[in-house]
């Protein structure tokens, strides 16, 4: 994670249902099935 806070982008996490979480603002804790794992980097 870069900024922490939700400015810089660079925590984005595809989410299954579409869209992104930013995992410094939403996680860093999620159920395995919010996220879109094969979408990571
Ligand atoms: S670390 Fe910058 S938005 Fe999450």
């Amino acid at each position: 994670m870069a900024c922490g806070f939700g400015v810089c982008l660079g925590c984005a996490a595809p989410r299954s249902h579409g869209g992104f979480a930013l995992v410094c603002r939403q996680g860093p804790v999620f159920e395995a099935g919010e996220i879109d794992w094969a979408g990571l980097p």
